[in-house]
């Protein structure tokens, strides 16, 4: 049994992570994702450039100088962050993080390519490590749910917060290790009894335009995974979802919280063909079905969101 994050990591494989075949390789779900964040066509790191970064990048009136501005971005991956925020003109110091060496060392590479030199790398362990700021901004994309210590890794974060930085965290806030509830399995299955059979993995099936019979629906349907099967994937995957809910609002002041789904859409990888919906109308409106049963079964009270954008600021003392 793998029981450390340093043994196995998805993340930190000779070749960057390919979202395509999950919900959110989709345009569609891109598209229904940045309008929940951002109220626009802008993703979620487009909407903080422009709402928060403004004194930063010299757009606004700022209490210090541009160069004075520093960043940290945890589980940076493969660097799209920092490339990103480089190319908006951000000039200050930017510390990028993982403890995915090899996506890091990929990631260094580009950044040294495009000729920026204020980024530098820093392979890290957000359960032990400690990263010396006050840090303007803190960015951290889906790493959160992956801290097993996650409340001193939070305090720790908290106290590299600049008076007035910012912590973003688009996460996942989902159960532990994908341990569905029973009702939640149950509408998953529900919508994908709904959709016609060529989208799901029936191949071949001369019946492809119309809906699973009872007993196709007995034979092909959603299973939560194993807590092992997840542990042999990866031993650190959705470990704090619900600390972080918890948390987040305890140690730091909320400024803003999205839900952005995730709730259906993110475990039928393998039971709906995502691919297709990127490349064929019938299958992007089946998508637009699926995404509309998850938005009415959150907005009714049923589900809640497995995604929620966050964006905190330090405890003001009372
Ligand atoms: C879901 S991916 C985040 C995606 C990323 N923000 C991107 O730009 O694509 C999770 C990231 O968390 C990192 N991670 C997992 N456990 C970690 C730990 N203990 N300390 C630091 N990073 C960790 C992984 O290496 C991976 O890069």
């Amino acid at each position: 049994m793998n029981t450390t994050n340093e043994m196995v990591n998805p993340w930190n494989t000779d070749k960057p992570v390919s979202y395509s075949g999950m919900w959110i390789g989709t345009e569609l779900c891109q598209a229904s994702i940045r309008k929940k964040i951002s109220g626009s066509e802008d993703d979620w790191l487009t909407y903080v450039i422009k709402n928060y970064m403004g004194p930063a990048l010299g757009k606004s009136e700022a209490i210090k100088p541009r160069k004075d501005y520093s960043v940290l971005i945890l589980g940076a991956n493969e660097g799209w962050i920092e490339r990103t925020l480089c190319s908006h003109g951000f000039v200050g110091k930017i510390i990028a993080s993982d403890i995915a060496d090899k996506a890091l060392e990929r990631a260094r590479q580009k950044i040294e390519e495009l000729g920026y030199t204020n980024v530098k790398y820093v392979v890290a362990n957000l359960n032990k490590d400690v990263f010396e700021g006050p840090f303007d901004f803190i960015f951290a994309e889906g790493v959160l749910h992956h801290i097993e210590k996650i409340e001193e890794c939070l305090e720790r974060l908290s106290d590299s917060l600049s008076e007035n930085g910012i912590l973003i965290a688009p996460e996942f806030v989902g159960p532990v290790r994908f341990q569905l509830p029973e009702e939640q399995v149950r509408w998953i299955n529900a919508s994908l009894n709904v959709l016609p059979k060529a989208l799901r993995p029936f191949s071949g099936d001369p019946e492809g335009h119309l809906p699973g019979t009872p007993q196709d629906n007995a034979r092909v349907y959603y299973v939560p995974p194993t807590e092992q099967s997840i542990i042999d994937i990866d031993p650190s995957e959705a470990l704090s979802g619900p600390k972080l809910r918890e948390l987040f609002p305890q140690i730091f002041d909320i400024l803003e919280q999205k839900g952005f789904g995730g709730t259906l859409l993110s475990y039928m990888t393998g039971h709906f063909d995502f691919e297709r919906a990127n490349k064929d109308l019938i299958a992007q409106d089946w998508l637009e079905v699926l995404v509309k049963i998850e938005d009415t079964l959150i907005k009714t009270g049923i589900l809640q969101d497995e995604f929620t954008f966050y964006i905190m600021g330090k405890k003001k003392k009372s």
